[in-house]
């Protein structure tokens, strides 16, 4: 990786106790809606208003993947408006409490209580009125499920996420290169492939306990993600220091996000000119 920040955990993934991950200390930040968040669903919505290839899947697919959910339904509301009435939104996790605490708010919306995500859901649609009902209806849609991302299956999703997923993992540049892979192989050639990242990151602590992170600069990111897709969009927004539970805003460097549509083979491709 070109930065050169270091990291405070030199945690590997493997070497992580992923169920150490208190979930709902996590989950309960997402109460507030940091400028970041606000900046990345506004980025995320206007790629897709913007790019043909994006557009014209919306209400498409069948089979749509959220990898390292951690009890946050943001990304599945995202991406809920590609998929069809009777598709199927996966929320893949490797920790317990992650998994609970995402069974537990699509249980609730899916009886119509989606409490903090409600206002996100509100900041999507006054964005684009096909958000309207995202989150909500990510619920309907929405099945929890154990997934390691470097074992997810290959080529089966249409439409693809990952929210502060691989560069939040592990501190290892080369496992961090291995999950991206891993990721977008789990698309489907022609899928939509969608990331959000923290830029520089050193680690990160939940209920006081520190996580591994990877200090990736926009570039890392680009480089990393565009042997196997298309990028469309990179977006990146400043750190406002709210992101950390510790408010110590000297750990990222600020958020960004890239989407595009994932090649489905491993041979860089340029896009026609
Ligand atoms: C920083 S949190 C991101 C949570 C959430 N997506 C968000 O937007 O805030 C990182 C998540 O990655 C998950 N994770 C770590 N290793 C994983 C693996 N090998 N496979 C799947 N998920 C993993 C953790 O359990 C944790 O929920």
């Amino acid at each position: 990786m070109s930065s050169q920040v270091p990291s405070r955990s030199h945690l590997t993934n493997a070497a992580t106790n992923w169920n150490d991950f208190d979930a709902a200390i996590y989950h309960g930040q997402y109460e507030k809606i940091l400028p970041e968040d606000a900046a990345l669903t506004r980025a995320f919505i206007r790629a897709v208003r913007t790019h043909d290839e994006l557009r014209n899947r919306l209400g498409t697919a069948a089979t749509a993947l959220d990898v390292a959910v951690g009890g946050v339904l943001r990304s599945a509301g995202l991406l809920e408006p590609f998929t069809r009435p009777d598709a199927r939104i996966i929320l893949a996790d490797i920790g317990d409490t992650q998994l609970a605490t995402t069974s537990n708010a699509i249980a609730l919306g899916q009886k119509g209580d989606l409490g903090k995500w409600r206002k996100h859901e509100e900041d999507m649609a006054a964005v684009d009125p096909r958000w309207a009902n995202a989150i909500g209806n990510a619920c309907l849609k929405g099945e929890v499920r154990r997934f390691d991302i470097f074992s997810l299956p290959p080529a089966e999703y249409e439409v693809i996420s990952t929210a502060f997923g691989p560069e939040s993992l592990t501190s290892d540049p080369a496992e961090y290169r291995k999950s991206i892979r891993a990721w977008l192989r789990s698309g489907k050639p022609g899928a939509v492939a969608a990331m959000f990242y923290m830029i520089n990151s050193t680690g990160y602590k939940v209920a006081g306990k520190e996580f591994p992170a990877l200090a990736v600069s926009p570039a890392d990111v680009q480089d990393s993600v565009s042997p196997h897709m298309l990028i469309l969009e990179h977006f990146t927004t400043p750190a406002s220091g709210g992101a950390r539970e510790d408010h110590d805003h000297t750990t990222y460097g600020g958020m960004g996000m890239i989407i595009g549509i994932v090649y489905g083979d491993e041979r860089p491709v340029q896009p026609a000119a």
